[in-house]
């Protein structure tokens, strides 16, 4: 690794770099001798620049890949090599400036500090790297810009919409110029507008900057944008589709695919309802988790239909 990086004021000099999991295993103890295999040697390559969206169900290991991609979490077996850091191998003082340099993570929940303001959150990975004042807060007012929130910078994040608490994230995870963005499920509490400003911003820092972006989501809209779906079940990818772009000019044989994509999800989520009325009836849910479960299920299966109508289906 690099051992200082010089940020400029405005904009990114760090171009993306290649990310390679090999027979990734992660194996939650429990205590008792219970275990969770929440990865089951997952394979998956990403090239640089490119933007990818892991997509699959609840407890499917999105979070965990995410976590150990980026240095958050160790894995039990296999590799991880970003940008030729073999992560999988580094110690705890060397993960710490993995995670300052090399990858900006915008986690599921969107861990701003809540007594700082905007501006001081986007500051802090910059404090870390020694990053003079300065320079620091004229960058963080740059990319406040950037995600149209110069002027909520000295909010602090209760005083922010979810929306924007989530492109604060962003500009926080793109502080330090990583040439990795990891982001787990972006939109998920967004309504569509500020979904759909989040999904560009996040698509164009591959476009536009060259960045590499691993994005886990269920949502179409950013699935479908991005350069591969990879669909992960149980641990383990067991799948890849090519999307097509939404807003080019669509390819007849690939457009196809995608709706042939979209239908099969949709009956899988069918399939999710009622395992859940299921589950309910043999009161393994309480009606509480029924309710919250189907009405995030029922969103994407409208979603899902909105998005096939939208493509004369
Ligand atoms: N800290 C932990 N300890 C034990 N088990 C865990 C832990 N974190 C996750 N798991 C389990 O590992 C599996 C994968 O979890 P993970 O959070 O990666 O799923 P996910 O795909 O991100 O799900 P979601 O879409 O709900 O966020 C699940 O079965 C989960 O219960
Ligand atoms: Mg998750």
């Amino acid at each position: 690794m690099e051992k200082k990086r010089d940020l400029p004021v405005e904009g990114f000099k760090t171009k993306g770099v290649e990310a390679e999991v090999r027979d990734l295993v992660k194996i939650y103890k429990m205590g008792r001798g219970i275990e969770v295999q929440a990865l089951r040697g997952l394979n998956m390559r990403v090239e640089a620049g490119e933007a990818v969206t892991i997509m699959g169900p609840s407890g499917s290991g999105k979070t965990t890949l995410l976590n150990i991609i980026g240095g958050v979490d160790v894995p039990t077996g296999g590799s991880v090599i970003v940008g030729g850091v073999r992560v999988h191998e580094l110690s705890e003082k060397d993960l710490e400036d993995y995670r300052l340099k090399m990858v900006g993570y915008m986690f599921q929940a969107f861990n701003l500090v809540p007594v700082l303001s905007a501006l001081e959150n986007v500051e802090l990975p910059m404090i870390a790297l020694g990053i003079p004042r300065e320079k620091r807060v004229k960058r963080a007012k740059w990319l406040l810009k950037l995600v149209g929130l110069e002027h909520r910078m000295n909010h602090k994040p209760t005083e922010l919409s979810g929306g924007e608490q989530q492109r604060v994230a962003i500009a926080v995870a793109l502080a330090n110029d990583p040439p990795l963005i990891l982001a787990d499920e972006p939109t998920a509490e967004l309504d569509t507008e500020n979904a759909m400003k989040i999904v560009d911003l996040l698509t164009s820092l591959s476009r536009k900057y060259g960045k590499t972006v691993i994005v886990s989501t269920h949502d179409p809209r950013i699935a479908t944008r991005t350069n591969r779906i990879l669909r992960i079940e149980d641990g383990i990818i067991k799948g890849e589709h090519k999307p097509i772009e939404l807003e080019q000019p669509p390819h007849k044989a690939r457009l196809s695919d995608l709706v042939e994509v979209i239908k099969l999800r949709i009956a899988n989520l069918e399939k999710e309802l009622e395992k859940l009325s299921q589950k309910l009836v043999n009161k393994e849910i309480t009606p509480e988790e029924f309710d919250k479960e189907y009405t995030k299920i029922k969103a994407l299966i409208t979603g899902y239909k909105e998005l096939l109508s939208s493509l004369g289906h």
